[in-house]
């Protein structure tokens, strides 16, 4: 790869005629801009905190499936004038999120791009879906792919080209990060696993997946530059810099990205902070480098909204596609041109830009495009849609789009079905003492907390943190739009009815936590179990200010804890909550349901009832506190230096359960926890080569998308027998951990996720899980080859219930 890489880069010389990023405005920076290019050598790659120039933008090849509609487009693109070519590659305003306008004469309708990775967001009668970090919990491949595929036929029938998700940046360096909960999980192979399928699925429905945000996007504040209030045009200050090594790039945040490349994902989204110095979409090292040479990337690198500061530079770097467009740098400031659009025609006919590279940036678009058949009989763009987005409404428009077909499209099927079942999946139980759940028929049932109910403001939730009502899923573009939902207090209600119970609820947090619940509760009997509902909220653009429940959640369990001897406690949260009450003895039962979706009440009484067997588990580690997590985001900066915002990942790998088993810390409830009604059993680890003479660098063949094929070949079988050993049907998750060699470098986290299987399984059933370990899972990122080299020595495999639960282990030599 490192080869590959050379030879590519010594064919890059300083480019004739080369323009300075200031031609498309005076703001771009330049720190990247082309003519700093200079030969790839490692003590540049290995600078921590800059980003060493990486050109050109490697030209697509088809290769991995795509070489049929690669013939296609590049006929298409053969058609097109320069400024056809420009539109291509420039968003409008327009009824989705993203448009790309119609070439009529080429029968080329445009494209449509919808948020988001749970919802299409921009459209009415679609259904709202688990959120990422409960499709994470559900450490389920099944689901993961069913979500993907019911996703991508929604947005299909509302006439969206490309859905923007699913997410894998932020990773969850910080639990307080704002947007963690988009995502699947802090661990990159369990990340990396669900991207994989989301893509998959939402690609077999035709539609092209956009994974984002590509790399390191891990928190909100100063994600973006700060502009002069008067002179909207003028930066005062960069945007934070996400400072990250060379290993742990590749060994945390690149890795479920290069699953994404490997499902052929159609687009990737640069993001919007700087990585090592350099904006995420004018960063060749990241854009030209990382993502098109070594993964192999054969779609199109589109820019967040607004994330792009140059036109040349930033084209030269790798970008394909300037989104929104014409809207300036805040998306919402219309009238600033686009860097892209009318001053590509100008850059291509004064010979400042190539028209080669134009070229490429439009067959990288249109590739996936034929590849998926979306020349064919695609749906027209839901009339609807152009009506809710108040991202750009009709009167910003200055493109023609003419909108046909029905309005208002049902396209929810039965999908209600499936986000029930997702939605319980997704829900961890964290403690159940003494088997309070399931629930035994409760005659009398107390419901606390403002997370039971109706929101009182508006259905249109999820658009900020509203004091009353239900949570499902957090804020900003990740959201959906409900068309209708079950709140737990309904699904409760309804319940309790068919037992022939009753339902009493305090819905006013304030008033729960400072009353004496006795006297709330003793006219109406005592309740046989009080279910406490919290929420968390976290929303794009933002970062959690704390990882306690919001609105005095903590406080709201004390009280009702302190008088009802049998409380249970759910949260409706983007992710990690401290829970310093868990050990609290009238806290019987805590159940974290994450962000289920529209059938939230349902999930959680299927739950709760012991209709379905509780079987997530976290995607990510509770810790005791909220200090004990390292590498918080950075919240402040003490100068005023233009570029002064940088967040060193000083941490490296050790993130999340990384960072406590390294430094032995005890937590609250581990990476990979979760109970369920029954039990299970662990036996017979079996850990078998595939081949003989495993060496410890990789074949180098011809890249792939993903990469080096080497890297995803399996080398290593293991299986561990897995029994239910309890009276009820359930599921258990056999979760694989491997600890490298000490020849591993310095930093190696103890034990690393690289296998899960979940099994149903009957009581007394006993099932075998199956793990193919690929060259990848045993490798570490060697910063002077350039490679992933095998370590040797004696690796361990584990295999357990969680990252601390190993019932079983062995050890192996994997290089000879
Ligand atoms: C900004 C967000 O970061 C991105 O995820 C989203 O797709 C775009 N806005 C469009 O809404």
């Amino acid at each position: 790869m490192a080869a590959i890489l050379s030879s590519l880069l010594a064919g890059s010389v300083l480019l004739s005629g080369s323009v300075n990023a200031q031609n498309f405005g005076s703001n771009g920076p330049v720190e990247d801009a082309f003519s700093y290019v200079q030969p790839l050598n490692t003590t540049i790659l290995t600078e921590y905190g800059s980003s060493p120039p990486v050109y050109p933008s490697p030209n697509i090849t088809g290769v991995g499936g795509w070489e049929a509609a690669l013939e296609k487009a590049r006929a298409w693109v053969a058609q097109l004038t320069t400024e056809e070519k420009a539109d291509m590659v420039t968003g409008q305003a327009g009824p989705c999120v993203g448009n790309i306008v119609a070439i009529p004469r080429l029968n080329f309708s445009g494209l449509c791009l919808q948020d988001g990775p749970l919802a299409i967001r921009v459209a009415d009668f679609a259904s709202v879906f688990a959120a990422g970090v409960s499709t994470g919990a559900s450490w389920d491949k099944d689901l993961m792919y069913e979500r993907g595929l019911a996703m991508g036929r929604e947005f299909k029938a509302k006439g969206a080209h490309v859905a923007l998700g699913p997410v894998a940046g932020p990773l969850g360096r910080s639990a307080y990060a704002g947007r963690n909960w988009e995502g699947f999980s802090s661990d990159p192979y369990l990340s990396g696993v669900a991207m994989e399928k989301t893509i998959t699925g939402h690609q077999d429905a035709g539609v092209q997946a956009c994974a984002k945000h590509w790399v390191g996007n891990e928190q909100e504040i100063q994600r973006n530059p700060v502009y002069d209030p008067n002179v909207t045009t003028v930066k005062t200050s960069n945007a934070i810099s996400s400072n990250i090594d060379d290993r742990t790039m590749h060994e945390l945040y690149m890795w479920p990205f290069a699953n994404a490349v490997k499902a052929k994902a159609a687009s990737f989204m640069c993001s919007y902070q700087r990585i090592n110095g350099s904006y995420g979409c004018q960063n060749s090292a990241s854009q030209n480098g990382l993502l098109k040479t070594e993964l192999g990337f054969q779609g199109y690198v589109m820019s967040d909204w607004g994330a792009t500061h140059t036109g040349v530079a930033a084209i030269e770097a790798g970008l394909d596609m300037n989104m929104p467009g014409g809207l300036g740098p805040y998306g919402l400031n219309f009238g600033v041109p686009s860097f892209f659009g009318g001053n590509i025609t100008i850059a291509v006919n004064n010979g400042s830009l190539d028209t080669s590279r134009v070229d490429d940036m439009v067959i990288r678009i249109m590739t996936p495009y034929f590849w998926l058949n979306q020349d064919q009989n695609f749906p027209s763009i839901d009339p609807s849609s152009a009506d809710l987005n108040t991202f750009s409404p009709r009167r910003t428009w200055t493109r023609n789009f003419t909108l046909t077909g029905e309005r208002s499209r049902d396209v929810r099927s039965n999908h209600a079905e499936l986000i029930r079942r997702h939605g319980a999946a997704g829900s961890v139980l964290l403690k159940n003492k003494n088997g309070t759940l399931p629930l035994k028929a409760p005659r009398n049932i107390a419901v606390f907390g403002n997370d039971a109910g109706e929101p009182t403001q508006s259905s249109v939730l999820n658009q900020n943190n509203y004091e009353f009502g239900t949570l499902f899923a957090g804020g900003g573009s990740g959201t959906g739009q409900f068309s209708y939902f079950v709140t737990p207090l309904q699904a409760l209600q309804s319940r309790a009815r068919q037992d022939g119970g009753l339902v009493h609820y305090w819905l006013n947090n304030t008033l729960i936590a400072n009353s004496n619940v006795s006297t709330l509760l003793i006219p109406r009997g005592q309740p046989d179990v009080c279910i406490v509902m919290l929420k968390t909220w976290a929303e794009e653009a933002d970062d959690r200010p704390h990882l306690s429940s919001d609105w005095d959640g903590d406080a709201v369990v004390e009280s009702v804890a302190s008088y009802c001897a049998n409380t249970v406690v759910v949260t409706h949260s983007s992710g990690v909550n401290t829970l310093p009450w868990s050990d609290h003895p009238n806290v019987t039962a805590i159940l974290a349901a994450h962000f289920p979706g529209e059938e939230s009440g349902n999930s959680l009484v299927d739950l709760l009832y012991g209709d379905v067997n509780p079987s997530g588990h976290l995607p990510y580690t509770i810790a005791m506190n909220g200090t004990d997590y390292n590498a918080p985001p950075t919240t402040a900066i003490n100068t005023t230096g233009f570029d002064d915002w940088q967040s060193w990942f000083d941490e490296k790998l050790e993130i999340d359960y990384r960072y406590f088993d390294a430094k032995n810390i005890t937590v609250r409830y581990e990476f990979g926890f979760g109970l369920s009604y029954t039990t299970f059993n662990m036996s017979n680890l079996e850990v078998s080569p595939l081949a003989n003479n495993i060496t410890s660098f990789p074949e180098n063949l011809p890249i792939q998308p993903g990469g080096n094929p080497a890297l995803w070949e399996s080398i290593y079988n293991a299986s561990v027998s897995v029994s239910n050993t309890g009276s009820v049907a359930g599921a258990a998750v056999a979760q694989l951990y491997v600890g490298l060699p000490s020849s591993a470098p310095a930093g190696t986290p103890p034990r690393q996720l690289r296998g899960f299987e979940k099994l149903h399984l009957e009581p007394g059933e006993t099932q075998t899980a199956a793990f193919e370990l690929m060259r990848r899972d045993l490798s570490y990122w060697d910063i002077i080859s350039q490679q992933w080299v095998i370590p040797e020595g004696e690796f361990t495999i584990y295999v357990g219930f969680s990252s601390r639960d190993l019932v079983v282990h062995d050890t192996v030599t994997v290089v000879g």
